[in-house]
């Protein structure tokens, strides 16, 4: 895949079907996932097509869904502070962002670090080269003193280029991207972050807190039902993208709370005994009444997990910002230890 607007375009090729292929057959058809033992599941980023990305844009300006609007208000509060204890008394502040998308809450910072020192180079990082697009079309209008130097890739594509910015760079990882990822996971993924910076280099995490399961499920489980759609729209995927015959309406959306691991969980549970064929790769899944495909899991986080998780990378939680009602964190850390 090649970019015409001057992004870094780290993947070659359009491996999406074979991706989807071996999510289905670790999830739907291994031995782990049939009938008898195990049970079925199917990853979180699958959401992501068109539709989906569309889907999740109207979640979060649902009532119910607080996460966004939330750690926006965050970071409309407290920009200045956050840009300025990072840059400490280092020469100039250089933004990194993991899974950027459109980088619309991430503007909030830019423009603090242009009040800070007049400009700002901004490294956002997505698999998606258009929603990079977007973002540095928006930034060349309404933050022009922002330098942008997107990187189309994975985050393991992209360390090299992170490395080479060089410090002081302030990594960010908000919009409780790390709730979909168990702690080992996110553990690797920081330390692979934290390979490409120096020690005085920062991250910022925003996540999702714990709190009372009553004010996490309705997030998860919204009156106008865009949440089940959103779920829902993997199957829908499946059957456009993989040859697939999922009778939609044949699956209900669930959300449950998941005390041990304090974390929700999203299910889509087969509301009958039914076969679904997937046409491209020439394979059966049976589902059992009741039997679930569990589709993601948000982690819901208090400060130890956090410090569990960045300590394990080298890094110490300076400062966290939380709103009045306790609901997100923004949790501004900084990397002590090369790693
Ligand atoms: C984008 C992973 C933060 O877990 O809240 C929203 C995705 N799933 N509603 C989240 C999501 C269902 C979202 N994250």
């Amino acid at each position: 895949m090649t970019s015409s607007s001057g992004s870094v375009p780290t993947t070659a090729g359009d491996d999406d079907l074979a991706d989807l292929a071996d999510a289905v057959r670790a999830g739907l058809l291994s031995s782990s996932s049939s009938s008898g033992g195990g049970h079925k599941w199917l990853p979180p980023r699958l959401f992501y097509d068109d539709e989906g990305s569309r889907l999740f844009e109207a979640i979060t300006e649902l009532p119910e869904y607080y996460l966004t609007r939330t750690e926006r208000g965050l970071l409309q509060a407290h920009a200045d502070d956050i840009v300025g204890l990072a840059k400490g008394d280092a020469q100039a502040l250089q933004l990194v962002e993991l899974g950027a998308g459109t980088a619309t809450k991430t503007q909030i910072l830019l423009e603090a670090v242009v009040r800070l020192q007049g400009s700002c180079v901004f490294m956002p990082i997505d698999v998606s080269g258009g929603a990079l697009d977007v973002a540095r079309a928006r930034l060349a209008r309404e933050a022009p003193a922002v330098l942008v130097r997107p990187v189309v890739g994975r985050h393991d594509e992209a360390a090299a280029a992170v490395a080479a910015l060089g410090p002081r760079r302030l990594v960010c990882f908000i919009g409780s991207s790390l709730g979909n990822f168990d702690d080992d996971e996110n553990i690797s993924l920081l330390r692979l972050v934290a390979g490409s910076l120096t020690p005085g280099d920062c991250l910022l995490l925003g996540a999702d807190r714990k709190k009372d399961p009553a004010r996490v499920l309705p997030a998860y489980d919204d009156a106008a039902g865009v949440t089940a759609r959103f779920n829902k729209n993997m199957l829908v995927r499946l059957n456009r993208e993989l040859g697939a015959d999922f009778n939609v309406d044949a699956f209900a959306h669930r959300a449950v709370w998941n005390e041990g691991d304090s974390r929700v969980e999203m299910h889509l549970v087969s509301t009958m005994a039914q076969q679904v064929r997937f046409g491209a790769i020439d394979a059966v899944a049976s589902f059992a009444v009741g039997e679930s495909i569990h589709t993601e899991s948000s982690v819901k986080y208090d400060d130890v997990r956090i410090d569990h998780i960045v300590r394990a990378a080298g890094l110490v939680r300076e400062q966290t910002f939380i709103d009045d009602d306790g609901l997100f964190g923004l949790h501004l850390c900084r990397l002590v230890v090369a790693v």
